[in-house]
């Protein structure tokens, strides 16, 4: 099973709905993921209606106890690891890094993870999680300001990474990137100039999901926007993401049965 990690170098830019909305699309697609919430400010676990009382992600990263342990569930039934501030008191050094990262990794291979992290890369959970990365959900919006610091950041730590021996021999270190254009509205000019952009900068969007008041509003209910309004065309856009991923890891299985 693979790490999913949902990350960008701006903050603001709808990962936390994306990490909540993939995880209920994937599940519909019968891929049941646990959720992780690296952010230290926790708003996965606050949207979905739960607090961190007692153990939560640290433990995960720090090897205490294991994920299904850990997890609590959403409103709709789907596991989740809280967050917490105490994610800001991680360790910054190298060992414990790799240690946090191997985790992930481990934890990984037995089952599909979706972590959401905090605003930037700085932080040692969010680059523990990217350097374990299978896959790398990049959400942006289609203005200039966001997406000069959005994928290209993401894209800048992973070169440090390769340029590292060490951690190109104990991580693949080969993740699949996920972009993908939210609150969009394909009518808006600035729109249409910024895809332009983008496909000439190579940058293929994986799915589109359009502006739209459900996303905003489903935090009330605790549901993520694809339980709470599964009709929205926001849903059918988080839909067209949970369906590339499925096809590309039955790609994958489809190749490990062939080799
Ligand atoms: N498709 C959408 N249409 C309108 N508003 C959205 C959409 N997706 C997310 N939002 C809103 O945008 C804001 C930022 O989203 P959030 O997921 O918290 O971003 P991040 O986790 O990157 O900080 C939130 O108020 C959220 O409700
Ligand atoms: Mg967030």
């Amino acid at each position: 099973m693979p790490l999913i990690v949902v990350a960008s170098g701006k903050g603001g830019v709808t990962k936390t709905t994306t990490a909540y909305a993939l995880g209920s699309a994937l599940r519909e697609l019968d891929a049941m993921p646990i959720l992780v919430d690296l952010d230290p400010g926790a708003s996965l676990t606050e949207n979905a209606g739960l607090i961190a009382d007692g153990t939560h992600a640290r433990d995960l990263l720090e090897g205490r106890e294991n994920v299904e342990a850990l997890s609590g569930a959403t409103v709709d039934g789907l596991p989740i690891v809280p967050g917490t501030v105490d994610l800001l008191n991680l360790s910054n050094d190298r060992a414990d890094l790799l240690g946090y990262a191997q985790r992930l990794y481990d934890v990984s291979r037995e089952r599909l993870l979706v972590i959401d992290t905090a605003q930037g890369l700085a932080l040692a959970a969010t680059r523990a999680a990217l350097l374990a990365a299978d896959y790398i959900v990049v959400p942006m919006q289609a203005e200039p300001a966001v997406i000069k610091r959005s994928y290209p950041d993401v894209l800048a730590l992973l070169r440090v990474f390769l340029a590292d021996p060490e951690l190109r021999a104990r991580f693949p270190i080969n993740p699949e990137l996920l972009f993908v254009l939210t609150k969009c509205n394909t009518r808006l000019g600035l729109t249409r100039h910024e895809l332009e952009r983008l496909a000439k900068d190579g940058v293929q969007v994986a799915a589109y999901v359009p502006a739209g008041v459900a996303a905003a509003e489903c935090c009330l209910t605790g549901q993520s926007v694809v339980d709470y309004a599964p009709r929205s065309p926001v849903s059918a856009g988080y839909r067209d993401l949970a369906r590339t991923i499925v096809a590309s890891l039955n790609r994958a299985k489809l190749s490990l049965a062939a080799s």
